[in-house]
């Protein structure tokens, strides 16, 4: 089958990010043959402005290629004021206008239950883009409230079965997708 590269996108800009934890965490728990790289670039996206779309800006191309180069996405996003972040929704805002997200398998991870609000609102705004969310490995899990870090994530008993199942999911999605396209 070969290798499966994944993508991963925090929206949150913190250096002590608890999304940005659990996307390493993931990358930590993934299985031989699957490689999940974490995004770093969403604070150099300009403000999203149909008038600069043509233009291309290198860090707007930079995004687009590495999600059309990953064979699925696993996006974690803090909630802001019942939404998803500013951050988040730029980067989303910059790639509704190319083919980057149709038909891409996506996890939504959620690192606090109580981010429901951030949750329902990524899950319409991915499906309004038309990309495959994976519901089974798009997951909730309690990091925020125990404050947990990326060690304790990859040791935590439940948690990292909880989350290398989600890859085993995603992987399966990505599997079928591909054996559709066949
Ligand atoms: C401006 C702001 C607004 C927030 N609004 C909410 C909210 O509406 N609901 C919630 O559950 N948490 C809210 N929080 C808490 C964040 O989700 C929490 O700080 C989280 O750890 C941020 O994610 P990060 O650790 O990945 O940066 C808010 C935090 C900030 C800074």
């Amino acid at each position: 089958m070969g290798t499966m590269n994944f993508l991963a996108i925090s929206g949150s800009l913190r250096a002590a990010s608890h999304n940005s934890a659990l996307l390493r965490a993931l990358a930590r728990l993934a299985p031989a043959g699957m490689h999940i790289e974490l995004y770093c670039g969403l604070g150099d996206l300009p403000l999203f402005n149909p008038d600069i779309e043509a233009s291309d800006p290198a860090p707007v191309a930079d995004l687009r290629t590495r999600i059309m180069a990953a064979d699925a996405l696993l996006i974690a996003s803090p909630e802001y004021a019942h939404g998803i972040t500013g951050a988040m929704k730029n980067a989303l805002d910059w790639m509704v206008g190319c083919e980057a997200f149709v038909l891409k398998p996506v996890a939504l991870l959620n690192a606090s239950p109580r981010a429901v609000h951030a949750q329902a609102s990524i899950r319409e705004i991915v499906t309004m883009m038309s990309a495959l969310i994976v519901d089974e490995a798009s997951v909730t899990v309690p990091i925020l409230g125990a404050k947990l870090s990326e060690d304790q994530i990859v040791a935590h008993p439940e948690i990292s079965v909880t989350l290398r199942a989600s890859l085993a999911a995603l992987s399966d999605a990505v599997a079928d997708s591909r054996a559709e396209r066949r």
